[in-house]
């Protein structure tokens, strides 16, 4: 499938028309909210959350059934008018971009890279990775440090059952601690000194997992570089205008229950939401 998108943007505040410029970025459900947050400070452009509920976790899904969803998301967005794709999810972006690169008539933005070049800017050589099984297990993160930094060791621990648990909302219980623990501790015991939380969505569990880590770890989370990066291309709205074109000029999708992914959203953001709407993924086309 290939995607031929006339680009009208020129680089002004609003373009010709008076449409402002979209984004659209997506992931399997809450993860990419912890991109988005980052994101709607270094962008103006207008932002498009999918959530892809119905089919959460990513992390269990392979590789042909996310390369599906991937398309018939930017279908979706293409329809909304965006004009670029931020893949806000490690699986995807691990086992995606790669090969969508170059089908896309729209730039699509994935986060292993620039994951890489921020845990490489505070590291001494000894990095743990959080991530999905799927994420894992593809060997994207082994090999993305083996090309930046070959030097470094690089330790990556899959984490199943975080995802689910995150999706509950529940990030303080006991439950998620003990799971954070068999999964942080194995880590701890090969000596690192960087942890990159792998998944967009630990870092809702971020002052958990620096609590198991202790102080000698640094928690990288990569989001402020992958929003960097997009804002350099599309950049941000000047001081004066930031509180009005970056309070939440978003619209939210789910595949899913709406009100399941609102509520469990604010509670992880600690702010209100608009209405969250519903589109039917048939996740078939692959
Ligand atoms: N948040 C996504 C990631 O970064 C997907 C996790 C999942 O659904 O398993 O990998």
């Amino acid at each position: 499938m290939r995607f031929w998108v006339v680009l009208t943007y020129d680089g002004e505040n609003t373009p010709p028309g008076g449409i402002v410029l979209a984004i659209g970025i997506y992931d399997s459900g809450l993860g990419g909210l912890s991109v988005w947050r980052e994101l709607r400070r270094s962008t103006k452009a207008r932002l498009l959350y999918f959530g892809d509920t119905s089919h959460v976790p990513y992390g269990e899904k392979t590789q042909a059934q996310l390369e599906g969803y991937f398309w018939e998301i930017v279908g979706f967005f293409l329809t909304k008018g965006c004009q670029a794709v931020v893949v806000a999810c490690n699986t995807s972006s691990a086992l995606v971009v790669p090969r969508v690169a170059g089908k896309v008539d729209i730039p699509v933005f994935g986060i292993i890279e620039r994951a890489v070049d921020a845990v490489l800017e505070v590291s001494d050589g000894r990095v743990g990775v959080l991530a999905t099984r799927a994420t894992a297990e593809s060997g994207a993160y082994q090999r993305a440090f083996a090309e930046a930094a070959p030097d470094t060791k690089v330790f990556v621990q899959s984490a199943p059952k975080l995802v689910p648990l995150v999706e509950a909302g529940e990030i303080n219980s006991d439950l998620t601690r003990q799971a954070l623990k068999e999964y942080i501790d194995p880590l701890l015991a090969e000596n690192i000194d960087t942890l990159l939380l792998g998944c967009t969505h630990y870092p809702f569990l971020r002052e958990s997992i620096a609590e198991l880590a202790g102080p000698a770890v640094r928690i990288v989370d990569p989001a402020p570089a992958l929003a960097v990066q997009v804002g350099e291309m599309f950049p941000a709205w000047q001081a004066d205008q930031l509180g009005k074109a970056a309070s939440c000029d978003t619209q939210f999708w789910v595949s899913g229950d709406p009100q399941t992914f609102k509520t469990t959203a604010e509670l992880l953001l600690k702010e209100e939401l608009p209405a969250v709407g519903f589109y039917h993924m048939s996740g078939e086309k692959v």
